[in-house]
């Protein structure tokens, strides 16, 4: 009797919890129709060892801590601070080539690089019009920047 018991609780148990991973799983899926996401992810793999993986992800995280602080600059009109954050820390340099480049040859993704240095020069206009008084133009830049951030999410993918 009592295991009868167990046995019953046991399956209501399990059809309640089935019925809860069902509605859930109608709303997600109602949610992602709403967003017009719910097509496959056919963006290109990249094809990283794990630990390279998270240090690019690392490195993607302070990049978008980077377009804050440029963001934050701007609005309190500290443009010089605005020129020096862009320049320094998302500006083309070598050791941005380098990192873009290895990337590029490890997965044998050439545009791996030239979006990576879309964002970079762009970084440099930014800088050069917020250095140059113009708020407007950095402005501009900014948004432009992040639309090159994303046209690397639009093709690439871990
Ligand atoms: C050349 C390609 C490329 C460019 C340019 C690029 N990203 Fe990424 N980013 C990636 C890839 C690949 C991932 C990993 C996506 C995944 O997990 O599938 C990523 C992931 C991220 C993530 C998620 C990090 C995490 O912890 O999961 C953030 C945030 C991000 N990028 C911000 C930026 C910002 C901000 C810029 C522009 C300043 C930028 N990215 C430019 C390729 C790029």
């Amino acid at each position: 009797m009592k295991r009868l018991f167990f046995a019953i609780l046991a399956v209501g148990l399990l059809a309640s919890e089935a019925s809860f991973a069902e509605d859930d799983h109608s709303k997600m899926h109602d949610m992602m129709m709403k967003q017009g996401s719910a097509q496959p992810d056919d963006r290109i793999e990249l094809k990283l060892p794990a630990t390279m993986k998270a240090m690019q992800k690392n490195m993607m995280r302070m990049h978008l801590d980077t377009i804050s602080e440029i963001t934050a600059a701007l609005a309190t009109n500290d443009l010089q601070k605005a020129a020096a954050v862009s320049k320094d820390k998302l500006g083309w340099s070598p050791a941005e080539e380098q990192r873009c480049a290895k990337v590029g040859e490890m997965t044998g993704e050439k545009d791996f690089v030239s979006l990576g240095k879309a964002v970079h020069m762009k970084a440099d206009e930014l800088s050069a019009a917020a250095k140059a008084g113009n708020r407007d133009k950095a402005l501009e830049h900014l948004a432009s920047l992040i639309k090159n951030c994303n046209s690397c999410h639009a093709k690439f993918r871990h």
